[in-house]
């Protein structure tokens, strides 16, 4: 791929950038000049994507779903550009009647939870400019009798914005 500018000299930040779509993001913010973190619960997962992304890329095993470990990441960070949170697990959907209601509520913990502790505490470091990226997944919808219900409906206020 050919080397732009948008992202040369930028910190980018990706909650879960070992696998999936959070390591391609890293691979392709790498690509184009930016100074990658990433970062997962494993922290062998983590070096192994390191490697793979290479340049400058840096990363640290971080169990998003714990606030104080989020919070203790994002101070030791210092300033950067771009957060991205892909950080996910699977998602076993039911039938709405079948549904375990307790497995239910762990499935907000990395979808929600999480991605609100890592704007939480990841915000007040962002330079001007930045941005956020949060991803869930295109099952916001649960089907039910034919009706659908939303599954997740948040709206975060960050630095004055709505
Ligand atoms: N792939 C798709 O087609 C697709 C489509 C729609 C939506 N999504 C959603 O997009 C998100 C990412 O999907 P993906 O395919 O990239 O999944 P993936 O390859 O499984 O990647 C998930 C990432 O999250 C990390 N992670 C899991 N638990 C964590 C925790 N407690 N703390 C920190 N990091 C954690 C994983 O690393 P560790 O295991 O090392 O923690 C991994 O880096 C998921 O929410 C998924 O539901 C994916």
């Amino acid at each position: 791929m050919q080397r732009g500018n948008g992202l040369q000299d930028k910190r980018v930040v990706v909650l879960g950038g070992s696998s999936g779509i959070g390591l391609a993001v890293a691979e392709q913010a790498a690509s184009q000049g930016a100074s990658v973190i990433i970062a997962s619960s494993s922290a062998e997962r983590v070096q192994k994507a390191v490697e793979s992304i290479g340049g400058e890329a840096q990363g640290q095993a971080v169990d998003v779903s714990d606030e104080r470990a989020v919070a203790t990441f994002f101070s030791k960070l210092g300033t950067f550009d771009h957060l991205v949170f892909t950080a996910g697990d699977n998602l076993h959907l039911h039938d709405l009647a079948a549904t375990d209601l307790q497995q239910a509520r762990r499935a907000f913990e990395l979808r929600y939870w999480a991605a609100l502790a890592s704007v939480k505490y990841g915000s007040s470091h962002i330079r001007k400019e930045g941005s956020i990226v949060l991803t869930t997944g295109f099952l916001h919808r649960l089907r039910a009798s034919g009706a659908y219900c939303e599954l997740l409906a948040a709206s975060w206020r960050v630095n004055g914005s709505n």
